[in-house]
């Protein structure tokens, strides 16, 4: 899935331990990478008048060019960050106003990996991130956990990226 694969990132911290671990992944792999935080994505609004910040035209370029999404975010209070809480949010706008880019979609596939200092993510960690999958009739590749310690990215794990 080489050149069909995007990570895209949710973290506070642009180059901190979720960073790290999509540097190793796209060293390796050769997958496209797009921080959140370098986007202007505004948080969900009922009446749709930040429908002109980056999320449209991000979202109309994902599925245009890729096949698999790759969500990484940090482990922030057992859940995931509130930049990738904030993007997911907005796929509302998918259902609603920009309904096509939606529909496209469906049939891709969605995976998420996890980011923090120890290997004891909270089991329900990707439940909703699962769910939004099948929501949106994606299919859902699981999820990863990497536990950054001070030695590191936990090799093996890259092997089921
Ligand atoms: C706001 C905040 C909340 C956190 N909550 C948790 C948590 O619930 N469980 C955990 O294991 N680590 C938690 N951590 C630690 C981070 O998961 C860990 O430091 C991670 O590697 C940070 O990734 P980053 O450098 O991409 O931000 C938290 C850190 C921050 C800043």
């Amino acid at each position: 899935m080489k050149n069909n694969t995007i990570v895209i990132m949710g973290s506070s911290n642009p180059m901190g331990n979720t960073y790290d671990v999509c540097s190793e992944i796209v060293k390796k792999t050769g997958y496209k990478f797009q921080d959140l935080m370098e986007l202007v994505i505004m948080p969900y609004d009922y009446e749709y008048e930040n429908s002109d910040d980056d999320f449209i035209g991000f979202m109309k370029h994902v599925v245009k060019n890729y096949d698999h999404i790759i969500l990484a975010s940090p482990v922030y209070w057992y859940s995931v960050s509130g930049t990738m809480k904030n993007f997911i949010d907005r796929f509302t706008d998918l259902l609603k106003v920009e309904k096509e880019t939606g529909r496209e979609l469906r049939g891709k596939s969605l995976q998420l990996i996890s980011v923090s200092n120890s290997d004891d993510c909270p089991e329900e960690f990707a439940k909703p991130i699962e769910r939004t999958a099948n929501y949106l009739a994606m299919e859902w590749k699981g999820h990863t956990h990497f536990p950054v310690d001070e030695k590191g990215i936990m090799e093996e794990r890259l092997g089921t990226i």
